[in-house]
């Protein structure tokens, strides 16, 4: 089957040979941020010692403040963390400990929407540090509203005044859903004003015009997703100076002892090339406005997923419910919900026979593909998908 490319395709990497629908899982690096990334590997190994003692320092905190200030925030609140995933938990553990220093017991709460990764992290936190943990179910797709979300979270709540850490996400991981989170945080701080929230943004840099809510207590977010940078790389961002004052490595090393964001700064002898390459993928990408990716991200997830949606006689199942940008969830032609092995083989095979790279999953009893979109993709090639069910057979 032959693939047909734009002409931005040719600025990524990825194998041209292949439909690759999935930018939302890994991100995809484009050839000019690898060899600035490259360079600053290149140097590391052409005398290590110097690199690590002497360059590699000053680099580091340059990066920070260049991607705090693209962020707008202090670059005292701002730390590089590999990956969401570790960041988030970080984040909590830190609160949790801030607590435990006071004597005090830490209430954790999640969505049935967080990440599954993210999930237990919470859980075993909650075993090793005497905190409790509990889960707010909200189905997906008709409870995604602030009210529904905010008063399922406070019916969780204690009503002490004991500790709270709250985790919310932007946009949900496996339902690619816009969370009204300004909307969420106000309502649970209207009635319990200890709260914390941790905002597990792990899609939203580069894909929102606006990454950072208005109101946080700790925002993590990956650039290596949709700003494209290379992995890992991700950010730690603290919403207030009692915050920042409170967030430690999960492993504390060198600079520990000057607090955030030093702690974070060595994490032992490591290839932070991929942070110092942030500043370039932020580069890349503006090479477009923000109005320029997002009218041809939208158009290419819009148009893909109303061709798939049309050829399986499937229906748009969201009703109101708000989509992140560049990411859209077309329910299967499957008659029962398919099970995880069959989604994995399903979904291999796609890669191996139909040459498309893609992600598909089932939330409550129904089957989904996510549909992702970049500057790279055209609505023809999600053409590929149409048959993939037949690879169950
Ligand atoms: C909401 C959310 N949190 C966390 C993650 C984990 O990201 P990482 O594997 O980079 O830690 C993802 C990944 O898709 C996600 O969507």
């Amino acid at each position: 089957m032959t693939i047909t490319h734009n002409e931005f395709a040719a600025l990524w990497q990825l194998d041209k040979s292949i439909a690759y629908l999935n930018h939302g899982s890994y991100g995809a690096v484009p050839v000019s941020v690898q060899k600035i990334q490259n360079a600053f590997i290149d140097r590391a190994n052409s005398n290590p010692n110097h690199w690590f003692r002497y360059e590699l320092p000053q680099l580091m905190i340059e990066t920070r403040h260049i991607v705090a200030n693209w962020f707008g925030v202090a670059p005292e609140h701002f730390a590089f963390v590999p990956n969401a995933s570790q960041g988030v938990v970080t984040a909590i553990q830190s609160l949790v400990d801030d607590a435990t220093s006071r004597n005090q017991r830490t209430h954790l709460v999640a969505t049935s929407l967080g990440y599954g990764g993210v999930l237990y992290g919470m859980q075993h936190i909650a075993a090793r540090s005497n905190a409790t943990y509990a889960v707010a179910d909200v189905v997906y797709p008709h409870d995604v509203t602030a009210e529904i979300i905010s008063s399922r979270i406070q019916a969780l709540l204690p009503a002490n005044g004991e500790p709270i850490v709250v985790v919310l996400d932007h946009i949900t991981s496996e339902t690619g859903v816009l969370f009204p989170v300004d909307d969420i945080i106000s309502a649970i701080r209207s009635t319990h004003p200890q709260a914390k929230f941790v905002i597990d943004a792990a899609h939203s840099a580069g894909m929102l015009e606006h990454p950072l809510p208005a109101n946080f207590d700790v925002w993590v977010g990956n650039l290596h997703k949709w700003l494209c940078a290379p992995r890992p790389a991700a950010a730690l961002i603290c919403g207030s100076p009692e915050v920042r004052a409170i967030m430690k490595p999960l492993a504390p090393s060198w600079g520990f002892e000057d607090g955030f964001p030093t702690s974070f700064e060595w994490q032992g002898t490591s290839d932070y090339s991929a942070y110092l390459s942030v500043p370039a993928a932020i580069t890349f990408q503006e090479q477009w406005s923000y109005a320029q990716r997002n009218t041809h991200n939208r158009a290419v997830a819009d148009g893909a997923a109303d061709l798939l949606r049309n050829a399986w006689g499937t229906t748009n199942h969201l009703g109101n419910t708000v989509e992140a940008p560049w990411l859209r969830m077309v329910q299967l032609p499957v008659a029962e919900p398919l099970t995880k092995p069959q989604i994995d083989l399903m979904v291999e095979r796609a890669g191996l026979e139909l040459n498309t790279e893609c992600m598909c999953m089932t939330v409550r009893g129904k089957s989904y593909v996510r549909l992702s979109a970049h500057m790279y993709n055209e609505i023809d090639q999600y053409e590929n998908l149409i048959g993939i069910t037949r690879l169950l057979a």
